[in-house]
C-alpha cells in the first residue's frame, strides 16, 4: 500500500475517478479542481447508502407506499426537535426544494406581483420568479463592518409597495453564509405581516452551522407571519444526497394549504422512494457523520480565511453557516473573478454575476472537500493572485 501523504491533486484525481456522474466533477477538464456547485466531495453517510443498496438489491423500486413518507416525517420530526428545538409543521413531499418554490410561486403570488429577494441571491431564485410571471425586487444585503446585514429600512419600503406580495428568504443564506438569528427574523416577520407579504423560507442549509450557532425555522417564530409562512427544506445539503430527490414543504395555514392544493400532485413531481428511504436513515443515524463533516468544513473555513487574509486585493466573508465562501477580488479589470480563477488557478468557482447583477469580480467557493484538496485550491488561488 502506498502510505506517502497524498497531495491535493492526487486526492482530487481519486474523487474525479469516483464521481463520474456528478456535474461538479465532469464539467471541467482534468486539470481543473471544481469548487462550484453545492455538492460535497464526501461520500454520504453509510447508513443512507446502505438503505438505497438494500432496496435496490430487493428490486423494490416501484411506486412508493405511504410508509416511506410516514417514516421520513417521523425521523425528520425527531431530528428537527433535537436540532432546532421545534416541531415541524405538516410536511408535503417534493423531489427538491426548487420544485417547491415553483409550486409556491404559482399558487401563492398573483401574476406580475413583486417578489423580494436578498441580493446577492442563489441564482435560481431569479429564474423561478421570472418563469412564473413575477417581478424580482432585489434588496441588497449591506456590508456592515465585514458582515452582511438586512437593511430593514429598505426592506420596509420595498414591502410597503402594494404590488409586492411575497419574499423568498434564504436562511442560512447562500451565498454569503449569514445565519439570520431570531431577532432579525422577528423584525422581518413584523414588516411582512404589516404589509401582508407572505414569506417563503428556503432553509435547505439549516444543518450546516458553525461556531455553536442554532437555526430558527421561520415557522417556529412565535409570530403570525411565521404561522402564515411556507418553509422549504431537504436532507440533500445536510447529507449530500441531492441526486436522490427528496425534499419537503411545511405549511400549517389552512388558506395557504388550500391555495397550494390548486396544483395537482402530478404537476409538481414526487420525492423518490430511494430519496425518502436514504433521508430517513440519515435523520435516524447520520448525526455523527454530520458532526465529523462539520468539523472538516470548519477547518477548511479557517484555512480559507487565513489564506485570503494575506491577499490585500481579495476580501472574503466568514460564513456563519453553509459550506460556501463569498468573496471578491479587486484589480481584475474587465476579467471576471470566475474567468480569472479558471484560467490562472485552474479552479472552478461559481461566478459572482449569477448571484447579483454586475458582481463579476465576486465569486463563491465551495469548501466541502477534503483538507488536502482545500489546501491545493487555496494555494492555486493565492499564487494566481500573488
Ligand atoms: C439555497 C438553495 N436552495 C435550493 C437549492 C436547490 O435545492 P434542490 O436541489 O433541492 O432544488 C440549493 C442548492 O444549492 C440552495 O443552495
Amino acid at each position: 500500500m502506498d502510505t506517502r501523504p497524498k497531495t491535493g491533486s492526487a486526492v482530487a484525481e481519486g474523487i474525479r475517478a469516483r464521481r463520474r456522474g456528478a456535474v461538479k466533477w465532469t464539467e471541467y477538464g482534468p486539470d481543473v479542481i471544481p469548487a462550484w456547485v453545492a455538492d460535497m466531495d464526501f461520500d454520504p453517510p453509510k447508513c443512507a447508502i446502505d438503505a438505497v443498496l438494500e432496496i435496490v438489491a430487493r428490486g423494490d423500486v416501484g411506486y412508493h407506499s405511504m410508509r416511506y413518507r410516514e417514516e421520513y416525517e417521523a425521523a425528520y420530526t425527531h431530528w428537527a426537535r433535537g436540532r432546532f428545538g421545534a416541531v415541524p409543521k405538516p410536511l408535503r413531499f417534493l423531489p427538491d426544494v426548487m420544485s417547491g418554490l415553483f409550486w409556491a410561486m404559482r399558487t401563492l403570488v398573483s401574476p406580475n406581483a413583486g417578489v423580494v429577494i436578498l441580493v446577492p441571491s442563489y441564482p435560481p431564485f431569479y429564474e423561478v420568479i421570472g418563469a412564473t410571471g413575477h417581478r424580482v425586487v432585489p434588496i441588497p444585503l449591506a456590508d456592515v463592518g465585514g458582515r452582511f446585514e438586512i437593511d430593514f429600512d429598505r426592506l420596509a419600503t420595498a414591502l410597503a409597495d402594494p404590488s409586492v406580495e411575497a419574499m423568498i428568504l434564504c436562511n442560512p443564506h447562500n451565498p454569503t453564509g449569514r445565519v439570520f438569528g431570531r431577532d432579525e427574523l422577528l423584525a422581518l416577520a413584523g414588516i411582512a405581516l404589516r404589509n401582508e407579504v407572505i414569506v417563503i423560507s428556503d432553509e435547505i442549509h439549516h444543518d450546516l452551522l458553525r461556531d455553536g450557532r442554532s437555526h430558527a425555522p421561520f415557522n417556529s417564530l412565535d409570530h403570525e407571519a411565521g404561522a402564515r409562512s411556507v418553509v422549504l427544506a431537504a436532507p440533500s445539503k445536510t447529507f449530500n444526497l441531492a441526486g436522490l430527490k427528496a425534499a419537503h414543504l411545511e405549511v400549517s395555514d389552512p388558506d395557504i394549504s388550500a391555495r397550494l392544493a390548486q396544483v395537482a400532485d402530478h404537476d409538481r413531481g414526487e420525492a423518490t422512494l430511494l430519496g425518502l428511504a436514504s433521508a430517513t436513515a440519515a435523520f435516524r443515524e447520520g448525526s455523527g457523520w454530520l458532526e465529523e463533516t462539520l468539523g472538516v468544513i470548519g477547518g477548511n473555513v479557517k484555512a480559507a480565511l487565513a489564506a485570503f487574509q494575506g491577499i490585500p486585493r481579495a476580501k472574503v466573508y466568514n460564513p456563519e453557516g453553509t459550506y460556501l465562501l463569498w468573496g471578491r477580488v479587486e484589480g481584475l479589470g474587465p476579467v471576471s473573478a470566475f474567468d480569472f480563477f479558471l484560467r490562472e488557478a485552474r479552479v472552478a468557482v461559481s461566478p459572482g454575476e449569477t448571484f447579483a447583477a454586475g458582481a463579476s469580480n465576486w465569486f463563491r467557493l465551495n469548501l466541502a472537500t477534503y483538507p488536502e484538496v482545500m489546501s491545493e485550491i487555496l494555494d492555486r488561488m493565492s499564487s494566481a493572485l500573488a
